[in-house]
């Protein structure tokens, strides 16, 4: 299959690659591309002028940024029509005393007022903190008090959310609301009134290469979510990763399907992509098969960067609909976020006569670390090689480099320029990652001897549904909050569409029957606290849960009786 798929991407790929990966890899220093990006004087620079203002001292300036589209509208951005308002909403947040590292976060849809205000927050020198929109109040309020945020925004929809826990926020002084009917409330201004008295004009803050642009919140195996800090040099490697593995040209148009809320649609979807002086395209509404080929068709979209558990759902949905859509100006497709099967580059080979190019990151490392590049074949089912300036290796525990075709934990050298800056306040976790040299990334891999990674799984009891990243003690916080439940421990057990799904074991208190109106009502429980993405869609009530003799459950336990896998080591059991 490789050397077939290779001359077939080839032949619709239209423009040369940027890459050429096996004569870049051997010598390459990131030194030699600091000048793909612009600095200021004296080294300091800022990501969202690199991303947006620079351009406009060029022909790009009336060139469209950005294609926005709903499910009742559609707008296009130019790059300096990008520049004036997040240099308006800069202003904003200058005239609301916003300073240098304060934090200042997003919870919105994808309007293009979350692309603005992003880009305006890192233009005042302020921490972006973006929080996907299916977060319900529990979640907002984790992510909001670790962070001490200072000002939020968000629209009178999902304020409502912040409403239920705003009394546990106090550092939260102004929430910034986007749309009509802005409440008159103390602490609450209305975005398009503050927009409307703002300068066009911004000083942008030249920040160190070193000074944080944006945090994430992200789950791990222990504790609430973490909150993963980048810094604005960032940017230099989003910008050549965007290049080298999306191959984006000047005459593409890219839609990257990710949520700003997750760092994918930080990092290609605004960042990266743009930086690149390329437009994209944002569609606003739910993932459905007819809408998302009729996006690439109405668009012209060139450059696709999709994840698995998407493209699988468009596998199910047949190729009825797709026939029904002319996708001919796809060049060159990409996908991450969890294992991309073999049989999801078959169908695309067949289907779109391209293949999906996987590629692996993590919200840690801040941008692409391996992949799949368009002069390389492709092996379906591996996650390519390391991008030129990384070095990646297979280890056991110790951090002891493993023979080739070896399964070990993925590591990373440290030194890469989007690396993660800092966990949020909390140095114990930060330093945890890394052991010896290495940065342990927390997966499982093995490399071939063409130097090809191959995914096995993660090393710990983190769980991937659709793509996205939960952590099992987050969702087990809130099931024992539900007033039925007394324990609860929960896994991720293997799903053909969405790669895992979640599944709760749960004890319950004395006077509770189980039932299945009590499993609908958990899981909506857990639906509108933590997320809507983070329910558990099995239930199950069991008597006792196997804990450790310190009180730790055993989540290996659960998932090797769940799957019928042998148990393991229990000699910690006590049930
Ligand atoms: C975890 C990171 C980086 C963008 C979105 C995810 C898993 C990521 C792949 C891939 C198999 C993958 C890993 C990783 N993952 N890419 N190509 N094949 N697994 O960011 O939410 O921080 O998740 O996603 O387990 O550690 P994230």
């Amino acid at each position: 299959m490789k050397e077939e798929i290779v001359q077939k991407s080839m032949e619709k790929l239209r423009l040369k690659p940027n890459l050429d990966y096996d004569k870049v890899v051997k010598s390459f220093k990131w030194d030699d591309i600091k000048s793909e990006i612009e600095f200021f004087e004296k080294g300091k620079l800022n990501a969202a002028y690199n991303a947006v203002d620079r351009h406009v001292k060029t022909w790009r300036k009336n060139k469209v940024a950005l294609y926005w589209e709903s499910d009742n509208d559609s707008k296009k951005f130019t790059f300096s029509e990008l520049s004036i308002l997040s240099n308006k909403f800069a202003n904003v947040l200058k005239n609301l005393g916003v300073k240098k590292e304060d934090r200042v976060f997003i919870l919105l849809p994808r309007i293009p007022s979350l692309y603005i205000s992003f880009l305006g927050i890192l233009k005042v020198g302020a921490i972006a903190g973006t929080m996907f929109s299916a977060f319900g109040p529990s979640g907002i309020k984790d992510r909001l008090a670790d962070s001490t945020a200072k000002v939020l925004i968000t629209d009178p929809e999902l304020k409502k959310r912040v409403d239920e826990i705003r009394f546990e926020l106090p550092s939260l002084e102004t929430i910034i609301v986007v749309g009509d009917n802005v409440p008159k409330e103390k602490g609450v201004v209305s975005y398009n009134e503050e927009m409307n008295k703002a300068s066009r004009n911004f000083d942008i803050e030249k920040t160190d290469p070193e000074d944080f642009s944006f945090m994430l919140y992200t789950s791990g195996t222990t504790g609430k979510s973490k909150g993963i800090v980048h810094a604005h040099y960032s940017i230099l490697q989003q910008h050549i990763t965007a290049k080298w593995v999306l191959d984006l040209h000047e005459e593409d148009v890219m839609w990257c399907t990710a949520d700003p809320g997750w760092v994918t649609g930080i990092a290609y979807g605004i960042l990266g992509s743009w930086s690149n002086g390329a437009s994209l395209v944002v569609y606003e509404g739910r993932f459905d098969p007819a809408k998302w080929y009729s996006i690439l068709e109405k668009y012209n979209v060139s450059i696709w960067y999709s994840a698995p558990t998407a493209i699988r759902m468009l596998m199910a949905a047949g190729n009825d609909i797709l026939k029904k859509y002319d996708l001919s100006s796809l060049r060159y497709l990409c996908s991450v976020g969890e294992p991309l099967n073999p049989e999801a580059v078959k169908w695309s080979v067949e289907e779109l006569g391209l293949p999906f190019h996987d590629n692996y990151w993590q919200t840690e490392t801040g941008s692409i670390m391996v992949a799949n590049y368009p002069l390389m074949p492709i092996k379906p089912g591996s996650m390519g090689k390391p991008i030129p300036g990384v070095r990646v290796a297979i280890v056991d525990d110790a951090g002891k480099e493993l023979p080739i075709g070896k399964e070990g934990n993925l590591v990373i050298q440290p030194g890469w320029p989007s690396m993660m800056r800092q966990i949020w306040q909390n140095k114990e976790k930060y330093d945890s990652y890394f052991k010896g040299k290495w940065y342990f990334t927390g997966d499982r891999s093995s490399m071939d001897k063409d130097g090809y990674v191959w995914f096995v799984g993660r090393a710990d009891d983190v769980i991937k549904t659709a793509g996205e990243r939960v952590g099992p003690f987050e969702v087990e916080s809130v099931l024992i909050e539900h007033p039925a439940v007394a324990e609860a421990g929960v896994i991720g057990v293997p799903d053909e569409l969405r790669g895992e799904v979640i599944k709760a074991f749960l004890v319950l208190k004395p006077g509770n029957e189980p039932s299945e109106g009590l499993k609908e009502d958990i899981k909506k429980f857990v639906k509108t606290r933590l997320a809507g993405h983070a329910y558990p869609k099995d239930i199950d009530f069991i008597k006792t849960l196997p804990k450790t003799r310190s009180g730790k459950i055993m989540r290996r336990v659960l998932k090797a009786r769940e799957l019928g896998l042998p148990e393991g080591d229990l000699t910690t059991l006590e049930e």
